[in-house]
């Protein structure tokens, strides 16, 4: 490890053993979703199943809690319910990754774990940050065990990439087919008169050396820059999840400041540019973005995402100023009906405790429980969550929505978010002490957001029988 690795490495131990006793008193610190220690987390980063654990890497900013010099931190689980933190994993301690370790996958290959990540460098100066004043290096570490990452090589740099892009080009996701490997990049290519996003993908022969293959593309002008890629196949078709900026927000369609959501691929082959049609949003909720997908221990496609956005951040409180954002929980991808249906993941099961009452919710200001729901007749269905926090099928239409003072206060900015949907069937409902996220219908729809309640309380009204279970705590063991 470099000087600069190793001070920087002491620097963060300390902060965040400081940290530790402060941030338990912070009442919106959550139950069974991961956060940073300290400071700021965004997107989660290189997630994969290795020597018989899980590895939760993610984009971490200990030293400043809105946001700043990118690290990875690294928590590890055998059953993705008990945790460990086990630090900062990657530090930005070389030239070429000096201003931000920004995101990247990991890709296993005899009991190897390969990192890919981009080194992010910005100048200082009167640059775009666009055209000029930024680099974007694409940084491979190879780790004999998941615990060492000292062995970085910058393996494509600036002049490596194909023409028509801007210097906007990063998270790199690897995978493999046959004896092929391939990498994907979202860009923000410079076509005139609008930037526009794209994917681009790469190969190779022995996981470093890297051959630009062919680029993925929107029919029409779509978004100025996809991030954080993901090309994979499920259930026998090829789905291209990305994250575009810069889309004309249309009610109950694309409502976030920025996108989360998937193409699907029109084609077998890779080989050729492809042009993708409809963009399909993930999660319609508030807060949910920079998903990254996995295969776990029983070969499901599993997806985390970030339950926060960029750039809106007086929508987040933040009672002890120290710490800022989690992690979604694990979500089981599967591809049926020309859509992705998303089912929470089955070791959620094992957080289950005794059933509840909506009455215990109250009485006891419980803010961890789990409800099930099947909804015999939408028409008159209504929850409210935490007073102020309501659901609703109305019009055709799925509503969540802050509604009221009360409303205003614990929605910190959010208002309503809805999409079409003729029927309800089922709800599934996990409630943390600072954040919701809906299954609708099997998973067909899913909305997340992050709430501050004022105190606990759940009204359940309609046509409809449900079961709530009380959730527990992850186990979560800090290395620091
Ligand atoms: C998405 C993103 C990525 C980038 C990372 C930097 O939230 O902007 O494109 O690699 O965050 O933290």
């Amino acid at each position: 490890m470099s000087v600069l690795g190793k001070t920087l490495k002491k620097a963060i131990k300390k902060l965040e053993k400081e940290s530790l006793s402060n941030v338990k008193n912070d009442k919106y610190r959550l139950n069974y979703h991961l956060m940073p220690p300290i400071g700021w987390l965004n997107d989660p980063n290189g997630l994969c199943y290795y020597k018989n654990e899980y590895n939760i890497f993610f984009q971490y900013s200990p030293f400043e809690v809105n946001g700043g010099l990118k690290f990875w931190g690294h928590y590890k689980t055998k059953d993705l319910i008990n945790y460990r933190y086990v630090g900062v994993s990657v530090y930005p301690d070389e030239k070429y990754d000096c201003h931000g370790v920004y995101s990247g996958s990991t890709f296993i290959e005899d009991d190897k774990m390969y990192i890919y990540y981009t080194g992010n460098i910005e100048s200082r100066g009167d640059y775009d940050y666009i055209n000029e004043g930024r680099e974007s290096n694409t940084v491979l570490i190879i780790s004999d065990d998941g615990i060492n990452f000292d062995n970085k090589k910058c393996i494509m740099e600036m002049k490596d990439y194909p023409d028509g892009i801007t210097n906007h080009i990063r998270d790199p996701k690897v995978w493999k087919e046959g004896d092929v490997y391939y990498m994907i990049q979202g860009v923000r290519r410079n076509t005139k008169p609008n930037n526009k996003g794209a994917a681009i993908i790469f190969t190779s022969e022995d996981k470093v050396h890297w051959k630009y293959l062919s680029m993925i593309n929107s029919k029409e002008d779509f978004a100025y820059m996809w991030e954080c890629p993901d090309l994979f196949k499920i259930d026998g078709q090829y789905i291209l999840m990305t994250c575009p900026q810069g889309v004309k927000r249309v009610e109950s369609l694309y409502e976030n400041i920025y996108l989360n959501g998937y193409f699907i691929i029109p084609e077998d082959n890779l080989k050729n540019d492809i042009t993708v049609n409809e963009f399909f949003i993930l999660d319609k909720g508030f807060d949910f973005y920079a998903p990254q997908t996995f295969i776990d221990e029983n070969n499901n496609r599993v997806m985390i995402g970030w339950m926060g956005l960029p750039d809106i951040d007086e929508e987040y409180a933040n009672n002890t100023k120290t710490w800022q954002h989690c992690l979604t929980i694990a979500r089981t991808l599967s591809f049926k009906n020309n859509k992705v249906y998303q089912t929470p993941h089955k070791s959620l099961e094992k957080l289950r405790k005794n059933t509840l009452s909506v009455e215990d919710i109250k009485n006891n200001n419980i803010n961890s429980y789990e409800v099930l729901i099947d909804v015999k007749d939408s028409k008159d269905l209504q929850i409210i969550i935490s007073e102020g926090l309501f659901i609703k099928h109305q019009n055709n239409k799925f509503i969540l929505e802050f509604i009221g003072d009360i409303g205003k206060t614990i929605g910190c900015g959010r208002t309503k978010r809805s999409v079409e949907l003729n029927t309800i069937n089922n709800l599934r409902i996990f409630v943390d002490t600072s954040s919701v996220e809906i299954f609708v219908n099997d998973g067909s729809d899913v909305f997340t957001t992050r709430y501050y309640p004022l105190s606990q309380s759940l009204k359940i009204e309609g046509d409809v029988s449900y079961a709530i279970y009380k959730l527990d705590s992850f186990g979560i063991q800090i290395e620091a």
